[in-house]
């Protein structure tokens, strides 16, 4: 069998830096606070003129330079957002133009914070069976534009940022993408999400006034959802590849919030030096969070060939999984 690889990461973030001392100027809230509750110190936000395929473009750049891939050798290109710069077309559609990847298939991915980790899943799938021979897996947000800036509840915790996956064969079998577990359960769609806009509720003023085209959270369960669903999903994944917790070298999670990591390694019995963290620089950046994650220890040289890395990732719907890639 043909095993996917990582053959190359980027990514991207704006320049301006947004601090929790910059917030505590916007709503009720304050330093102390946000770094106690959720790890996050400071985020990026994106210039007025920049939209969500102009980051993912960035990253994928980086990407693909990593990978000595030209764009026009790409055969897929699957984009996950929730925040696309337009409702039709997809993303995916524009980063193929921008990019010039003339020959490229591509579509929008919607499964919120996890969804660079749905895009891994897909695109290994396209590599194993021969459908297609380099993806690039983008995840890219632009989370400060669907924010309820007066609901401190939810404003302090996201960031906007980019990052970028180039999946193609394993130049040797032994190595790539071990597995990928996900999973889907809309009984907690209440939970997080942003309750009208769609086809359900249209925008109109009415919706635009009570700011329900904008993200609404209910922590405590989410917070609760996380981790039960993602230590499950851990152990699902060390039991597939007949792993240790201890076999495991590196942890590359999306960083929703350094509570919830902290409580999922400590059920599965991982160290948290074994996580690579930087939700304090960029605070939950979504689906861009775990590929960006990737590249900064990847660019770090902190990840080894033969290495066993567990990824793991939740979001809105609830969505969820794993994945184990022997780097
Ligand atoms: N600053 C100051 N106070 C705040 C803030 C803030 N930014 N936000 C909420 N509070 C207040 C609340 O209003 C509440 O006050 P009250 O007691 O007077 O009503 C108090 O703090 C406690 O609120 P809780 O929601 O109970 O606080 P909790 O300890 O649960 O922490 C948090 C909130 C950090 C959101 C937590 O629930 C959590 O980590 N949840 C997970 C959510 C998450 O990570 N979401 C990310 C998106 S989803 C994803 O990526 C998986």
């Amino acid at each position: 069998m043909t095993r996917a690889h990582i053959l190359g990461t980027g990514s991207y973030v704006p320049e301006k830096v947004l601090t929790n001392h910059d917030l505590s100027k916007i709503v009720d809230t304050s330093d102390e606070w946000i770094v106690e509750r959720t790890g996050i110190r400071e985020r990026h936000m994106a210039a007025p003129h920049e939209a969500t395929s102009d980051m993912a473009v960035a990253a994928g750049l980086r990407a693909l330079e990593m990978a000595k891939t030209r764009p026009e050798e790409l055969d897929a290109i699957i984009m996950a957002t929730i925040t696309p710069d337009t409702p039709m077309p997809a993303c995916a559609a524009l980063v193929a133009h921008k990019l010039g990847a003339k020959k490229a298939f591509g579509f929008d991915l919607a499964a919120a914070c996890a969804g660079s980790l749905y895009g891994l899943s897909i695109a290994s799938q396209y590599i194993q069976t021969g459908g297609a021979k380099r993806v690039l897996v983008l995840g890219a947000e632009l989370l400060t534009r669907i924010v309820d800036w007066t609901d401190r509840n939810t404003c302090v915790l996201f960031g906007d940022a980019a990052g970028a996956m180039v999946i193609g064969p394993s130049p040797d079998p032994s190595r790539g993408v071990l597995s990928t577990h996900l999973h889907i359960d809309g009984a907690g769609a209440g939970i997080l999400q942003i309750p009208a806009g769609g086809s359900r509720e249209p925008v109109t003023a009415d919706i635009i006034a009570q700011r329900l085209n904008k993200v609404a959270m209910n922590g405590r369960e989410v917070y609760k959802f996380a981790v039960r669903s993602l230590t499950d999903a851990v152990n699902e994944a060390l039991a597939h590849n007949h792993l240790e917790a201890s076999a495991v070298t590196h942890v590359l999670a999306h960083q929703a919030n350094i509570r919830i990591l902290e409580a999922v390694l400590g059920r599965v019995g991982i160290p948290m030096e074994k996580a690579w963290l930087n939700i304090h620089r960029f605070g939950n950046t979504s689906s861009a969070s775990l590929p960006m994650t990737c590249d900064e220890a990847n660019r770090a040289g902190r990840l080894k060939e033969g290495d066993h890395i567990l990824m793991m990732a939740i979001g809105a719907g609830m969505a969820w999984g794993s994945a184990v890639v022997r780097w």
